[in-house]
């Protein structure tokens, strides 16, 4: 699956424009404050119809503007599938072969995987930023993800409206009961997910950083339940305490995926190289599941990485590139960084404006 051609109109500096993108390597070079990381979110925003980092859909329309939008073809097995997301009247529209659709019958068509110089941070950030990570890896595999977490979402916001409100027990029960089967569907999804993916994420660790760290990855629930009843159980054990405080202290919502080297927690003790070693793994690792599991190869983008990464791990990363069979988009504001393997696609991005350069081939 690739990006044939994308296109956007009023998406935030962007000057409205279309591009033709090569089928593995596109390079977008240009100085800070020129619209790269915005290019990026504009496929990313395609792909996922979540924000990249925006927290309200308004940022995505140019200063001034009213309404935008981003379209792509993308190209599988032969097909050329037309997917498009706007932002008309303040409302999101997503459409797939040109038809307003429901984001359910919207996802499937493209996946992505995203790196950007935040994630480097991802072994010392908190917990919430890790579960993320988790969440947003599961749902490229499989978008369905994204309901059960707005769905346990809501039921956490109506046990807490409840904690405040209501001392019928039976009420209570039954609230709890709709969290603890919520609770449970989380769990055990990003419990499997980290089971899965940590075969190779040691095998990509270890590519990395070389042998005797002795990396660990974990999921750590804060609610271990083998039922929905034991779930329930749980909660209904913490219910007095968790009206003290207002609100629900334990479930999904804060779990921690655990990161160790040597038997010590990373989050306190890894050096930076090695954080970012983790991290570089964890991704690598991400998209090598997809490929295992889906028989997926997810658009990689990439997000002026190598500024984040010494010159060691940089050239690791591109010979991780080099083997990569799907398309990838990177950013840079210094093209000597990008050591594209093959003929890539290169582009100027200045002042919003996006062109391409003549195909150039890599030393
Ligand atoms: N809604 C918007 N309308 C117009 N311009 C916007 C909007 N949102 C952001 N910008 C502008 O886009 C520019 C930032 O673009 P972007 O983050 O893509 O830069 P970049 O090329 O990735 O830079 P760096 O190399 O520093 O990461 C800023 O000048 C910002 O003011
Ligand atoms: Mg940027």
């Amino acid at each position: 699956m690739y990006l044939r051609d994308i296109a956007w109109d009023g998406f935030r500096n962007l000057e409205t424009r279309a591009l033709t993108l090569d089928e593995r390597f596109n390079v977008f070079s240009g100085d800070n404050g020129q619209g790269k990381t915005n290019l990026l979110e504009a496929v990313y925003w395609l792909a996922t119809l979540r924000p990249m980092r925006a927290a309200r859909l308004q940022e995505f329309v140019r200063f001034g503007g009213t309404r935008c939008g981003v379209e792509a073809g993308i190209e599988a097995e032969g097909l050329v599938h037309r997917l498009e997301v706007r932002v008309e009247a303040g409302e999101r529209v997503c459409k797939r072969e040109r038809k307003p659709c429901k984001p359910s019958e919207y996802f499937g068509v493209l996946a992505v995987v995203l790196f950007t110089p935040d994630d480097v941070g991802l072994v010392r950030a908190s917990p919430a930023e890790r579960r993320r990570f988790l969440d947003r890896a599961i749902f490229t595999g499989r978008p369905a993800h994204l309901a059960d977490v707005q769905a346990y979402r809501r039921a956490l916001e109506a046990r807490n409206e409840a904690l405040r409100t209501s001392h019928d027990p039976i009420l209570l029960d039954t609230f709890e009961e709709t969290l603890a089967r919520h609770a449970l569907r989380l769990n055990e999804a990003r419990a499997l997910y980290v089971e899965r993916l940590r075969p190779f994420f040691l095998d990509a660790f270890a590519g990395i950083a070389g042998p005797g760290l002795e990396p660990a990855l974990v999921y750590r629930p804060s609610l271990v339940a083998g039922s929905v009843e034991e779930m329930a159980a749980s909660l209904t054990a913490d219910r007095e305490k968790d009206r003290q405080r207002g609100f629900t202290a334990r479930g999904p919502h804060a779990d921690d995926l655990g990161l160790a080297l040597v038997g010590r927690s990373a989050r306190l003790y890894a050096s930076q190289g090695q954080a970012r070693a983790l991290v570089l793994a964890l991704k690598i690792a991400e998209i090598r599941l997809l490929e295992a599991l889906f028989g997926l190869t997810p658009v990689l983008l990439l997000d002026d990485v190598s500024s984040e990464l010494d010159a060691q791990r940089n050239a690791r990363l591109f010979e991780l590139l080099h083997g990569f069979r799907g398309q990838v988009l990177i950013t840079t504001t210094d093209a000597s960084h990008v050591r594209t393997p093959d003929l890539a696609h290169v582009f100027r991005v200045e002042a919003g404006r996006v062109t391409p350069l003549a195909e150039s081939a890599n030393p």
